[in-house]
């Protein structure tokens, strides 16, 4: 495949590549110069319709220690406005010569749709609920980093599942890797469909961590909630907040992880953000290296 927008017709000897090449891509980023010319003559564009700090910045930061150029579409300050089209939008940039889009929306199915529009490689970086592989990629690469292999390990997700695309991208990506997964929390966020073989939903936050591997904590995505869905930050956090209490049910030496971004003494103690077993920040380190890959396997290699 050229493109990346979910991981449908991935295989898991298809995201080891990508790993293996994030392994190099992290040499790299050890060395006092920070950068390779593979990218060298092409244009990147990142193209984001809805608001983003660390995807957007680490794809840019990638592109740019790959020696690509990087044009920035920000929706707020675009002629979308004026009623300019996604597809208008899409062709006009293509028209500039762009050699990759790298796309963020708040519509499910947006980076399909930039992929019809374009004949350019396309990387899906967050389209409404639907899809964030990058994240999925990056979050198992941390994993890996610590287990040295995902199989037979139970990791489990606890927060606004229904609204999350992080939790979909890796309940699809992790248990095609060998684990399984725990979905957890509130039944009004936590949609049935996502059950399947590798994935288990339950409402049983206690029930959800014993025994896991790493817990990652979701935040609760108000802007995408209808007002009175969902009780009180205070109700939440009573119940499915992870902490240092909640922790105990997990496996000793368990891992912390949060995508990002974290609201604080809400879904996630803010002690146990700051603590050892967090991985928060080395899921940053991990997404440039895992972005470099990415770019490097679509743009440069044989397709990944
Ligand atoms: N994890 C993540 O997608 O963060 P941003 O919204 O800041 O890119």
């Amino acid at each position: 495949t050229r493109s990346l927008l979910d991981f449908a017709d991935w295989t898991a000897e298809q995201v080891q590549a990508i790993f293996d090449t994030a392994d190099v891509m992290h040499e790299v980023l050890a060395r006092p110069v920070k950068k390779v010319p593979a990218l060298q003559g092409m244009t990147i564009c990142t193209a984001f319709f809805e608001n983003s700090t660390r995807t957007r910045l680490s794809f840019e930061l990638a592109a740019r220690r790959m020696s690509a150029d990087v044009v920035t579409f920000a929706a707020g300050a675009s002629s979308l406005s004026k009623g300019e089209s996604l597809r208008d939008t899409i062709e006009t940039l293509n028209a500039l010569g762009v050699d990759a889009f790298i796309v963020r929306h708040e519509a499910s199915g947006a980076a399909h749709l930039v992929n019809k529009y374009s004949a350019k490689p396309t990387i899906n970086a967050g389209d409404g609920r639907r899809a964030h592989p990058t994240q999925a990629l990056l979050d198992a690469y941390t994993l890996r980093e610590k287990f040295g292999s995902l199989e037979g390990k139970k990791i489990t997700i606890v927060g606004d599942v229904r609204h999350s695309r992080v939790a979909r991208s890796n309940a699809e990506l992790l248990p095609m890797l060998g684990a399984s997964v725990t979905l957890c929390g509130p039944a009004t966020l936590l949609p049935k469909e996502l059950a399947r073989r590798g994935v288990t939903l339950t409402t049983d936050v206690n029930e959800a961590v014993k025994g896991a591997d790493a817990v990652m904590a979701l935040r609760l995505q108000r802007e995408r909630m209808n007002a009175g869905y969902l009780g009180s930050l205070e109700e939440y956090a009573a119940t499915y907040q992870v902490n240092e209490a909640l922790m105990e049910r997990a496996r000793d030496g368990a891992f912390v992880l949060h995508p990002g971004p974290m609201n604080r003494d809400v879904e996630i103690s803010g002690s146990l953000a700051d603590s050892p077993r967090a991985l928060i920040v080395r899921q940053v380190e991990n997404g440039l290296a895992v972005r470099m890959s990415v770019l490097y396997h679509l743009l440069v290699g044989r397709g990944a």
